[in-house]
């Protein structure tokens, strides 16, 4: 079956970041979130992200009309029922991913595959709710989903063959790069990545050195884009916490338990980037403001 029809609830950061990719490719996009003003504030990300690509060489200005033409948001689930796929990006939290998965049971279609973007929730948890397990998979995109060309098709024990293989397609099609992996917490990148920004914290805490030079370091010898202070400050150290905290009670290593600084500056409402402050400081455009 090929995927014509994207439908993605929750228009946050990686909403609108998924729901863009989808629209560059060429597909139909409908978004879902709960308020206008959700709604409106995801396509401004868009737009902003649009004219950065066009501005970069990277799309061409028609092209950007194209993909913004193709995308239309609305408050109501119920205008789900044509899609091929729903890709849901909301709170990482059970109790709401459930009502968002049983609301959509009722109104799409039989044949309608459900995806969860989930980086630390168990995705047959989810896939056992709804009258599809068999079609339904995760679907794990990286932050900016626009710049990172990868997506983990997480094959659940309930996922058929069939899914995956329609999901492989679907990343083609993206022109990113599927690579499928079992339903464990991480699934693959973020098995790797928590631990390693965890140690960095931990380094920290040893006081081996500064967050600035730990930044420079893993950068220049590693040829990584962010250092890991930087990437806990994009990607939110809320997050970070939550997913330590979830994968810490799976597994019991302890290079997944959150370090006291990380629960202390989550604490202290230091998140990173979108609140201005974490290991860095940052300017209302977000932009790193010097160090003193
Ligand atoms: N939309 C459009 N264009 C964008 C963009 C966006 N969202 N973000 C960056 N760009 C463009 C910029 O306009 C710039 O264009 P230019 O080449 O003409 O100057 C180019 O990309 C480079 O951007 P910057 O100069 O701002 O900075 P960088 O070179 O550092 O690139 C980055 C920014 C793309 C975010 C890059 O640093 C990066 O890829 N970092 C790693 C991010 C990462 O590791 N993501 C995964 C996190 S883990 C995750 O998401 C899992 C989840 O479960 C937590």
């Amino acid at each position: 079956m090929a995927i014509e029809r994207v439908g993605v609830v929750g228009f946050g950061l990686m909403g609108a970041g998924i729901a863009q990719v989808c629209a560059q490719a060429g597909l139909d996009v409908l978004v879902r979130d709960v308020q206008q003003t959700f709604i409106d504030r995801g396509f401004g990300r868009i737009d902003t992200s649009l004219a950065r690509l066009v501005k970069s060489g990277r799309v061409t200005e028609s092209d950007a009309k194209a993909a913004r033409a193709l995308m239309r948001g609305t408050l109501d689930l119920a205008d789900f029922a044509d899609r091929d796929l729903v890709i849901e990006a909301v709170v990482e939290e059970l109790p709401a991913k459930k009502v968002v998965f049983g609301e959509l049971d009722r109104v799409c279609g039989e044949r309608t595959i459900f995806a969860s973007n989930t980086s630390s929730l168990t995705i047959v948890e989810m896939a056992a709710t709804t009258k599809r397990p068999d079609r339904f998979a995760g679907l794990h995109f990286f932050n900016p989903p626009v710049m990172r060309p990868l997506v983990e098709i997480v094959q659940a024990i309930t996922t058929s063959d069939e899914t995956i293989a329609t999901l492989r397609e679907l990343a083609k099609r993206l022109g990113i790069t599927g690579v499928v992996c079992k339903d464990t917490p991480g699934f693959i990148v973020n098995r790797l990545l928590v631990p390693y920004l965890l140690g960095a914290i931990r380094a920290l805490e040893d006081g081996v050195s500064t967050p600035e030079e730990i930044d420079h370091a893993v950068k220049l010898g590693l040829g990584h884009p962010m250092g890991p202070f930087e990437l806990i400050d994009y990607t939110g150290l809320d997050i970070n916490l939550h997913v330590a905290n979830i994968f810490f009670d799976e597994f019991g290593d302890p290079s997944m338990k959150p370090p006291p600084l990380l629960k202390r500056m989550v604490l202290a409402g230091r998140l990173g980037t979108k609140t201005g402050r974490g290991f860095y400081e940052y300017d209302e455009t977000g932009k790193r403001k010097p160090s003193t």
